[in-house]
């Protein structure tokens, strides 16, 4: 049977290049795959940075990346979705993959090497991270896994864990393969140095206020080229198109294009413009958080309901796993 999953990091707010990258492509296969779509708020990952995680802090992100997926569109009653720590087989798998990984491999993982770099001292669980990554996955026998293209390594080595585990203790485990979203375009940062991101403080974020989102775009960079309003401009060097792309519809996107070009439009107007598509596709998405957020109770089950559902996977997974590896049954 075939199973999509994926680890959502609970970093919060998530914002339009979280939205645009993984979560949309998580609706569009929960459409496809139901509740053979699994969803799982990684928040045993998330303490691999003991300094950044304050436990107040990881409660409410949880709750909210929760809240933010159930918006964007993820219906808890049509997908699985739930807590990572909420179904300790995780941690029982992912024990028993760092038994059969070397340590060269995780030290190789060029996310391990970025992350250890700042640290003074390196916690053990940050090394493991790709173990219990692997686990995750291979719980549930997934065989698509979306990810960012950042991933990639990791899905790798899970590949090859699951190859080892099959290999000391017979077939268990098919080998998993990433999906990364077709119109991956990465989407800049509102600064225009690089790929959105949180730690670089340049991101939009999805459940933002418009106002606020508004002060983001006026201080935006444009095609540094075009210094007066009657510079012709060039819309492929401009992060405002790109944002056009992804939120305005063809007959606009055209018109920015064309009319950018020919100094037809300013800049400002064109960034009202954008505001107006970013208007009309994150309204509906603030208001069903606004709801989701004046029922907390609606979530919390939602959330108790997913982990019944993973518990029901992982428990008859981790019973084969179990026997398999030795481990006496009384
Ligand atoms: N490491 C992933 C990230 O940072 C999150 C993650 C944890 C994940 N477990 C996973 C992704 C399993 C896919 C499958 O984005």
């Amino acid at each position: 049977m075939s199973r999509v999953f994926s680890g959502i990091q609970p970093t919060g707010d998530p914002h339009i290049g979280n939205y645009f990258g993984a979560m949309r492509n998580y609706v569009t296969l929960g459409e496809q795959y139901g509740k053979n779509s699994i969803y799982c708020v990684v928040d045993l990952h998330a303490i691999t940075n003991p300094a950044a995680s304050d436990p107040a802090a990881l409660a409410q992100q949880t709750l909210d990346m929760a809240v933010a997926n159930f918006a964007a569109g993820l219906d808890p009653s049509k997908v699985t979705f739930f807590l990572q720590s909420q179904v300790p087989e995780h941690q029982e798998l992912a024990w028993i993959f760092t038994c059969i990984t070397p340590v060269g491999e995780l030290e190789r993982m060029t996310q391990y090497k970025d992350k250890s770099a700042q640290f003074e001292s390196v916690p053990a669980g940050l090394l493991m991270y790709p173990a219990l990554m692997a686990a995750d996955i291979l719980l549930y026998k997934a065989d698509t896994v979306p990810v960012g293209e950042d991933q990639t390594q990791h899905i790798e080595l899970t590949r090859e864990i699951a190859r080892k585990f099959n290999h000391h203790f017979g077939q268990t485990f098919d080998e998993p393969k990433a999906v990364y979203n077709k119109d991956a375009l990465r989407i800049p940062g509102v600064d225009g140095q690089g790929k959105m991101s949180k730690s670089k403080g340049n991101t939009i974020g999805i459940l933002e206020p418009l106002d606020d989102i508004w002060q983001k775009l006026r201080a935006a960079p444009t095609d540094p080229a075009r210094v007066r309003r009657t510079d012709p401009g060039n819309p492929h060097v401009c992060l405002i198109f790109d944002y056009h792309k992804l939120f305005s519809d063809l007959d606009t996107i055209q018109m920015v294009d064309r009319e950018c070009r020919t100094a037809g439009i300013g800049c400002v107007d064109c960034k009202k413009k954008l505001l107006e598509g970013m208007t009309a596709h994150l309204t509906p998405i603030q208001q069903r958080a606004e709801e989701l957020r004046a029922d907390p109770d609606y979530v919390r089950d939602a959330l108790r309901q997913g982990t019944k559902e993973a518990r029901a996977i992982a428990g008859s997974v981790m019973e084969e796993v179990r026997e398999k590896v030795g481990f006496l049954k009384l």
